[in-house]
C-alpha cells in the first residue's frame, strides 16, 4: 500500500509542505509506504487541449509529467497539498491537474484510489480551492476521504496552527485506513457517469450535440 503526497507550493518547507509531511507521517503509522513529491522544480507545461490523449491515454507533451504518470498509477492513495493563490490552487498545481486528463482514457485509471486534500491560505479561499480537488476525486471515481484547511501566511508559521497540524496527521491516517478497507466501485462504472449514460443509452449530456465525442482539431 502506497500513499503519494504531491505538493503544489513553490516554497521549500512552506506551509502546505509541512502539513503534507504530517499527513504522510500519519499514513506511515497506519502501515502505508509513502512518497513525498514537490512540483517545485518540475517542468509541467499547461495542457494544450490537443485531445491526443483521448485514444490511448498518452499525453503528447514531453516534460516532467511523463515520469509522474506512473507514480500516480502505482499509488493506492494520493494526498494533494496546495497554497491558496487567488482563491484557487497554485498555477503549477492547476497545470498538473489539467494534465491528468490523460489518465481518464481509455478508462478511468485512477479509479478506486483514495484521495485527500490539504490547502493553506493566509485568510480566505481554502474552500473554493478545495472545489477543484473534490471534482478531481469525483470525476476520477476515487474514494474521497476528507480535507484540511490551514491558515498561515509566512513560511513555516502553520506549525503554530495546532489544529491544522493534528488534522493533517489524522487525514493521513484516514487515507491509510480506508485503503486497507478495500472500498471499490463496481467495474461497470469505470467511466464518468455522463459517458456511461451516453454509451449505455446513446444520449449525449448536451441535448444539442450529436453523439460523437470531443472535437479533436485545434
Ligand atoms: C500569488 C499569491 C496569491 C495568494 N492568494 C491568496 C488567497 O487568495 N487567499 C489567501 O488566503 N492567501 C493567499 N495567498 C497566501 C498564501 O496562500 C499563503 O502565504 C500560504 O501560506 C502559502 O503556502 P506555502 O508556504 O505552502 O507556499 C497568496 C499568495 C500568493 C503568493
Amino acid at each position: 500500500m502506497k500513499v503519494l503526497g504531491i505538493c503544489f507550493s513553490h516554497r521549500k518547507n512552506g506551509n502546505s509542505e509541512i502539513l503534507l509531511r504530517e499527513a504522510l507521517k500519519g499514513s506511515r503509522e497506519c502501515g502505508a509506504k509513502t512518497e513525498f513529491m514537490s512540483l517545485r522544480n518540475k517542468k509541467i507545461q499547461p495542457c494544450i487541449g490537443c485531445f491526443k490523449c483521448k485514444d490511448k491515454g498518452v499525453c503528447s507533451q514531453k516534460d516532467d509529467m511523463q515520469a509522474i504518470y506512473p507514480k500516480l498509477l502505482e499509488a493506492d492513495g494520493i494526498i494533494f497539498a496546495t497554497p491558496v493563490y487567488f482563491y484557487s490552487l497554485s498555477g503549477m498545481g492547476k497545470a498538473f491537474i489539467d494534465r491528468t486528463f490523460a489518465l481518464k482514457s481509455p478508462e478511468l485509471r485512477l479509479m478506486n484510489k483514495v484521495g485527500a486534500a490539504i490547502t493553506v491560505g493566509s485568510s480566505s479561499g481554502n474552500i473554493s480551492t478545495l472545489h477543484t480537488f473534490n471534482m478531481f476525486f469525483l470525476t476520477n471515481h476515487m474514494v474521497t476521504t476528507d480535507y484540511v484547511a490551514g491558515y498561515a501566511s509566512n513560511k513555516g508559521t502553520i506549525k503554530k496552527h495546532r489544529h491544522a497540524m493534528l488534522g493533517a496527521y489524522e487525514l493521513g491516517r484516514l487515507v491509510s485506513l480506508i485503503m486497507s478497507n478495500g472500498f471499490e466501485y463496481p467495474a461497470e462504472f469505470n467511466m464518468a457517469l455522463y459517458l456511461l449514460v451516453k454509451e449505455k443509452y446513446g444520449i449525449h449530456m448536451s441535448p444539442f450535440e450529436n453523439v460523437g465525442g470531443f472535437e479533436t482539431s485545434r
